[in-house]
């Protein structure tokens, strides 16, 4: 049984060859993206494609996957904004994600930008280096006390709304429904525009028709002069140059981002010898209060293996099966 991965780096080949062994597939590395010409290289034979954040599976890839004869699409990651379902569903070509393989890594990611953008912890580092020992300019505040507001408490909004209790904050969040163990822990549920005026925002909805620029001029507007903003979850919940526009006026005072609208063009890649021509990310870049990292929050070693175990366990129940014993890894 053979399965051809597409984006694929190092670190991917490392850890599913690994856990590969445990189950025998065939695997076949591709580094390029899956798109409608490097479907065209699909091996005769190849049961399912395995697939990251930013390979677009359109309803044009789809149909060349169906004339290819795969059956599975297995997404290596929680989000599935990248795939047309609905085409996948059509041609009969199965879906299944990993849900959840370590949620406390994209919350401890998210933390860690706050402490970061707080503390000013990389400004320091650098000066230290510098034999720059001055404090000037390196002032932050107590998180303790501090309102912090949550949109989204799935499995990764809750381990983060759990660190932020344990730092003494109050948080109030915003979700399509209110979750009982939160609200058992303190967290107040409040409506969205309540949860705007918090002095910490933290993104972990996912990105579909109703959260697409959720973050834009108007509810930008919503929130306290000096918020921090941060977005683990998915660029496009952000409208990038409403946030350019806060940040110049200084409505924003810090913007933290794992994952940026035009990333599929920048991130997961080396282009430090290249001329970046996207404007926004070079925009965002010149900011001294906006930290970017490139879609890095899953990236601890607990969470690699736990992605391998459970895109190959999902394709081999799936070809055996025809069905997940996880409901929420099977998409179609
Ligand atoms: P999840 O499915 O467990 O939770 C999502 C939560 O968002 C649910 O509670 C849902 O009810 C809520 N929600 C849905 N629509 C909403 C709306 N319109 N307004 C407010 N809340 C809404 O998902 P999980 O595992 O917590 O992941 C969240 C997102 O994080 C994923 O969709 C993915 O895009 C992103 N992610 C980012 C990673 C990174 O490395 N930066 C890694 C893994 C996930």
């Amino acid at each position: 049984m053979k399965i051809a991965f597409f984006s694929t780096q190092l670190y991917d080949k490392t850890s599913f060859d690994h856990t590969n062994a445990a189950y025998g597939f065939e695997l076949v590395y591709n580094d390029m993206p899956l798109d409608e010409q490097t479907a065209q290289l699909i091996r005769p034979g190849t049961d399912a494609v395995c697939v990251f954040v930013n390979d677009k599976i359109s309803d044009k890839v789809i149909a060349v996957l169906a004339e290819k004869g795969v059956k599975i699409i297995a997404l290596r990651c929680a989000g599935f904004n990248n795939v047309n379902i609905e085409a996948a569903k059509n041609a009969g070509i199965q879906v299944c994600r990993v849900p959840s393989y370590s949620p406390e890594a994209v919350a401890e990611h998210a933390v860690a930008m706050i402490l970061t953008l707080n503390r000013k912890t990389h400004k320091a580092y650098s000066r230290v280096r510098e034999q720059n020992f001055s404090l000037n300019g390196l002032m932050g505040f107590n998180l303790h006390g501090k309102t912090i507001g949550v949109v989204g408490t799935g499995n990764i909004g809750k381990a983060f709304c759990r660190i932020m209790l344990g730092f003494g904050c109050r948080v109030v969040a915003f979700d399509l429904v209110a979750n009982k163990e939160m609200e058992a822990l303190g967290v107040e549920y409040l409506p969205l525009i309540e949860v705007l005026k918090a002095d910490i925002i933290s993104l972990h909805c996912p990105l579909n028709e109703q959260t697409h620029h959720l973050i834009n001029a108007y509810t930008l507007d919503m929130m306290k002069k000096g918020t921090m903003l941060i977005n683990t979850s998915r660029g496009g919940l952000i409208d990038t140059r409403a946030v350019i526009g806060a940040l110049k006026t200084g409505q924003l005072s810090y913007l933290g981002i794992d994952v940026y609208e035009q990333e599929e063009k920048l991130f997961f890649r080396d282009l430090s010898g290249s001329i970046i021509t996207d404007d926004d990310i070079q925009r965002l870049m010149s900011f001294p209060n906006v930290l970017i990292t490139a879609h890095q929050a899953f990236f601890t070693a607990e969470a690699l293996s736990q992605i391998a175990i459970t895109t190959l366990n999902n394709v081999q129940q799936l070809i055996k099966n025809g069905k997940l014993d996880t409901q929420a890894a099977l998409l179609v």
